[in-house]
Parts: C-alpha cells; sequence; structure tokens
C-alpha cells in the first residue's frame, strides 16, 4: 500500500527520482509525474489502465511559468487566467516542443493549469518541472476526492499519496480552448460557463464525449462490478418499484424517511450547489463501496454547477442500460 502523508519533501523526492505521486488539488487528487520525462509519465498510463490516445494535464506553479511550455497566449485567454488561476480552469494552449508527445497525445495543444491547493502549490515552486497528472482513479472510474479513495483504487501500484485533505471543490477543472478568440469548453467543470462568460462574453460549449474505452476488454475485470446508477427526476418513484433493502439515493437536499439512512447521501441539505459537487464523488465511492444492488441519483437543477453535476451522474450511470430500469 501507499505510505500517506504531508511530507513535501518527500513528495519531491520521489518525483524528482521519476516516481508517481498522489497529489491533492482542490479538485480532485491527481496521479502526478514529472512532465518532461517521458518514462515517468508512461507509468502514469500503465497505473490507470488508461490509453495513450487520451491526453493529460499539465500542472504549472504560477502562471509567469506559462511561457515556458506554450507558444501563444491569446488575449482572451490572459484574461481568464488572471481571473480563475490559481484554480479550476484549464487551458488548451499551443504547445512548444519541450511538452512531450505522450502528454498530449500527439495533437498541438497542451491542457495546462495552476492548481489552487496550498501544498501542491508549495511542492510545485519546488520542483523544476512541470507536474502531469490525470485524476488519481483506474481510467474511467469514480474520481477520488479524499486520501482514502486512492489508497483504495491504486494505493498498491503508487509509493506515496501527499495528504491534503478532502478536496474542496470536489469535481474536475473547467476545459476551456479557443476558437478565433472565442472560448470553448470542452469539459464542464468547476467553473461554470456563465462565470467564464463574465469575464470574456460569448462563451461555446462543445457537446461533450465523455469517458470511452475501446472495448470492455480494455478494463481489468477486478474493477468491473459497480453499482448500477439511475439518474432520475422522480427518485420516490424508483425507490417504490425497487425496495429501499439493497438499494442507495442520492438527493440533491432531500431527507427521505423510508429507507435506511445510511443508505442515504443528501449531497447539500441547504440546496447549496459547490457543497453538492464537494460533496459528490465522496457520496458515490461510499455507496459504491456498500454492496447495494442500485444507486439512484437524483437530477439536479440544469443551472450552474447543477449542469457539472448532471453530466457527472448521467457518465456515472453510463454502464447502467435503460431497459434494466
Ligand atoms: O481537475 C482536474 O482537471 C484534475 C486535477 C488532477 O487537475 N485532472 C483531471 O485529469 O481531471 P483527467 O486526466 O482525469 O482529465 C483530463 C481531461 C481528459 O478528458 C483529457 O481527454 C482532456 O482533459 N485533455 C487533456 N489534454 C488534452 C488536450 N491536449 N487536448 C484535449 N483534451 C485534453
Ligand atoms: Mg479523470
Amino acid at each position: 500500500m501507499a505510505a500517506i502523508g504531508k511530507n513535501i519533501q518527500r513528495a519531491r523526492r520521489l518525483l524528482s527520482g521519476g516516481k508517481l505521486v498522489a497529489i491533492p488539488t482542490e479538485t480532485v487528487y491527481g496521479l502526478a509525474a514529472n512532465a518532461l520525462n517521458e518514462f515517468a509519465v508512461a507509468e502514469i498510463f500503465a497505473v490507470k489502465n488508461r490509453p495513450t490516445y487520451n491526453p493529460l494535464i499539465v500542472h504549472i506553479g504560477q502562471s509567469d511559468e506559462l511561457k515556458k511550455y506554450v507558444a501563444e497566449v491569446p488575449p482572451i485567454a490572459e484574461k481568464l487566467i488572471e481571473k480563475f488561476w490559481p484554480g479550476p480552469l484549464t487551458l488548451l494552449l499551443p504547445k512548444k516542443e519541450n511538452i512531450p508527445a505522450i502528454i498530449t497525445a500527439s495533437l498541438p495543444h497542451v491542457a495546462i493549469r495552476v492548481p489552487d491547493h496550498p501544498l501542491t502549490l508549495k511542492l510545485l515552486q519546488m520542483l523544476d518541472f512541470p507536474l502531469a497528472a490525470p485524476s488519481a482513479n483506474p481510467f474511467c472510474y469514480i474520481s477520488p476526492t479524499r486520501p482514502g479513495h486512492v489508497q483504495q483504487q491504486i494505493g498498491e501500484k503508487i509509493p506515496y499519496i501527499l495528504d491534503g485533505g478532502p478536496c474542496e471543490q470536489g469535481v474536475e477543472s473547467t476545459i476551456v480552448g479557443f476558437e478565433n478568440n472565442t472560448p470553448v469548453v470542452f469539459r464542464l467543470g468547476a467553473i461554470t460557463p456563465e462565470e467564464i462568460e463574465e469575464v470574456a462574453g460569448e462563451v461555446k460549449v462543445h457537446k461533450q464525449t465523455g469517458c470511452r474505452p475501446l472495448s470492455p476488454g480494455m478494463l481489468p475485470y477486478h474493477y468491473s462490478p459497480r453499482t448500477p446508477l439511475y439518474l432520475t427526476d422522480k427518485v420516490e418513484e424508483l425507490l417504490e418499484k425497487h425496495g429501499s433493502a439493497e438499494t442507495g439515493i442520492i438527493t440533491f437536499h432531500k431527507t427521505m424517511e423510508n429507507l435506511p439512512q445510511e443508505h442515504l447521501a443528501i449531497l447539500s441539505p441547504t440546496a447549496n450547489m459547490r457543497q453538492a459537487a464537494s460533496n459528490l464523488y465522496h457520496s458515490l465511492h461510499r455507496l459504491d463501496g456498500m454492496n447495494l444492488k442500485r444507486i439512484i441519483a437524483e437530477r439536479l437543477p440544469e443551472t450552474g454547477l447543477g449542469r457539472t453535476i448532471n453530466e457527472r451522474l448521467k457518465k456515472a450511470a453510463g454502464r447502467t442500460a435503460a431497459e434494466s430500469w
């Protein structure tokens, strides 16, 4: 199993030696390696069982470093950086030669951000290389928002988890590219399109592509059984149909009396979207660990962060065939 601790020097030594370390960010835990070391980066793909056509995000310690790795920064990107970095905004920008092809899956753009977590910022500022870091979960599984989630899923494959506590945002960064100086959201995330619009004017939201392995066989068998998840506006109806004995429920803010209370995860008792986002993955991890027959999740209002949360829940439900409802 991985050691868990707050020792930044230990993390620095491991990373400098080409090893992997799980690092906290404000969004989710990342599985980090030296982004300029292709061998270390290849190990990320191996540990996650992630296909190499899926590129990685590069993390830097301050905005000033951006120009070391990207060839051009459009003026609108400068404005977004000013407003949102450090923070959960990842920008797609034309890469320089020094970013290895394995990072971008040979694409001409690199995804790059300054994360907003005190431990990881300190670590990045001590390193003389940037960190490549996807979410620290096996490919296509629930992202980790606590050290325990990382330990449980990939702990035996990595030496160290830097413990930064629970992730404040709880959903991944928003990924933004540019078409003729207009921002295009390629992944909904912790910063909403509306918030980007306030800084940048018109924003497009790209149709989501999702997380699809080439074939089910690419996923290792022991990860495979996962509780089927249903996303619905009518939680009570589905609960009545299936019964409460082996059913987990995720609601936005509603309490529900007619089921064992440990089967229930209320994302935010005060109906606060930000709190709901930060509790989302932990609730999924918790209920998924209970060996229930199914999880029924309530759709949130499709506004602001609700849109990001619904999109993640829809993907979590992706494995559950509609006919089994
Ligand atoms: O919040 C986050 O972004 C977290 C933390 C650790 O920073 N990271 C994260 O990484 O979510 P990952 O690998 O789980 O998701 C990154 C997404 C993938 O869907 C990938 O396809 C896309 O970013 N991506 C990365 N580089 C890209 C590129 N050059 N062009 C297009 N998409 C890219
Ligand atoms: Mg991920």
